[in-house]
């Protein structure tokens, strides 16, 4: 994992191969900052439009865009912390947690799905099209007439919905999905002093800093952990206290794993997960096992 140490949050997270090949890398507020020439996610299977480098089979013909599946810059979906969605997300109840499952050995609490997880399971449930945005592209939010054409093409798609029985198709019933809105650490982590620490010896400690006005956790990847949050760390998420969260038991913002704890969306890497899984260097990241 060392060839990732030079990004920063704020970098694409593009392999430093590429990141030499282009060349250009500036500095902004003393952070170094990759300046993409091509980005990762055109890619990847999560360019559904036309512009050429989409590794599915899942293609919608009515724009060359690439963000607007999922992001909008104005009119976005403000139900969850998720960043400018551009979907209606999905009601927490329609889905079964995977606690429901009853194992034994499960001891962290769980949040009704929320958070960044249920903005995969926007698409990822298989319920709704993917062409199903809040604002198309063009004026108004019906889109322009390339838009209104569109149609969706691939076999791993219905009427523009991931198609059922793929494993691509998570589903509402999430008890055969590894847990998430679930608690890092077993419940047993401290958000006070020493922060991060687990008192659930089956866990890594996790990290945390207050970037802005909000406390970030993350647990670290590298070898020698360096104290920095990256895309290549295993990012946790918070629930905000109270009201609008669907989580109340906590006091402080307390660290949960969602799909994006191990997944990065946009990242050209197999499977869209955040470092290699070789040697199950994901699972391990955060289990002690
Ligand atoms: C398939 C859905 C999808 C597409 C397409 C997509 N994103 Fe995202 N994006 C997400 C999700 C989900 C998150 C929240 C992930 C997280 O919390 O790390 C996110 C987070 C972000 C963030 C904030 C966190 C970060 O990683 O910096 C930015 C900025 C962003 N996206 C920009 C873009 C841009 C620009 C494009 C188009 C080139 C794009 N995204 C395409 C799903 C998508
Ligand atoms: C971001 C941290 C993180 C990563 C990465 C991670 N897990 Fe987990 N995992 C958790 C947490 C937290 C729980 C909930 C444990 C609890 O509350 O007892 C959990 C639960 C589980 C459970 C269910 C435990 C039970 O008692 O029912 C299994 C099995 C599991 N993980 C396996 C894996 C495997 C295999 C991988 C790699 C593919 C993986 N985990 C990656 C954090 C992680
Ligand atoms: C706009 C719809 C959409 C959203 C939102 C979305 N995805 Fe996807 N995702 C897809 C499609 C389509 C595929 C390809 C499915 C297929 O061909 O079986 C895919 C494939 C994947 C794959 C499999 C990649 C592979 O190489 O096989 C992973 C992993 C994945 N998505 C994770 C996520 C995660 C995690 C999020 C949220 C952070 C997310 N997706 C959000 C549409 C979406
Ligand atoms: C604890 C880590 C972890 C979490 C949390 C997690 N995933 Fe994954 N996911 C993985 C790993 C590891 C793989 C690769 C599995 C493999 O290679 O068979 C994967 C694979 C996938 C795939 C592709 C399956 C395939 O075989 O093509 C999809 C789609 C996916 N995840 C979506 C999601 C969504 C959506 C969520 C949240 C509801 C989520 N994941 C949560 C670790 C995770």
């Amino acid at each position: 994992m060392g060839k990732w140490k030079s990004w920063s949050l704020g970098g694409s997270g593009r392999s430093r191969a590429a990141a030499v090949a282009v060349g250009l890398l500036m500095t902004v507020g003393g952070t170094l900052v990759s300046m993409p020439a091509e980005a990762q996610i055109t890619n990847t299977k999560h360019n559904l439009g036309t512009t050429p480098g989409g590794t599915g089979v899942n293609k919608f013909s009515g724009t060359a865009e690439i963000c607007v599946f999922c992001h909008t810059p104005h009119g976005a979906d403000t139900s969850a912390a998720v960043p400018l969605w551009n979907r209606t997300l999905p009601a927490p109840a329609s889905f079964t947690t995977y606690d429901s499952l009853g194992t034994s050995t499960l001891d962290g609490k769980v949040a009704p799905v929320g958070s960044v997880s249920i903005a995969c399971l926007s698409c990822h449930d298989g319920v709704t099209s993917m062409s199903a945005v809040i604002n198309a592209p063009g004026s108004g939010t019906t889109g322009d007439a390339a838009w209104q054409a569109g149609t969706w093409t691939g076999a791993n798609q219905v009427a523009g919905k991931i198609a059922p029985g793929l494993i691509t198709n998570i589903g509402t019933d999430l008890k055969n999905d590894h847990p998430i809105g679930i608690q890092y650490g077993g419940g047993g982590l401290k958000v006070s002093a020493p922060s991060g620490a687990t008192t659930d010896p089956d866990f890594k400690s996790a990290t945390s800093q207050v970037i802005g006005s909000n406390r970030v956790w993350w647990v670290d990847t590298e070898a020698a952990p360096n104290g920095t949050r990256q895309k290549t760390d295993m990012v946790l998420y918070t629930r905000a206290a109270g009201a609008g969260s669907g989580y109340t038991g906590q006091t402080e913002a307390e660290p949960f794993v969602e799909c994006a704890s191990c997944h990065d969306p946009h990242t050209a890497n197999a499977t869209f997960l955040r470092i290699s899984n070789a040697g199950s260097a994901v699972c391990l990241a955060c289990h002690v096992k």
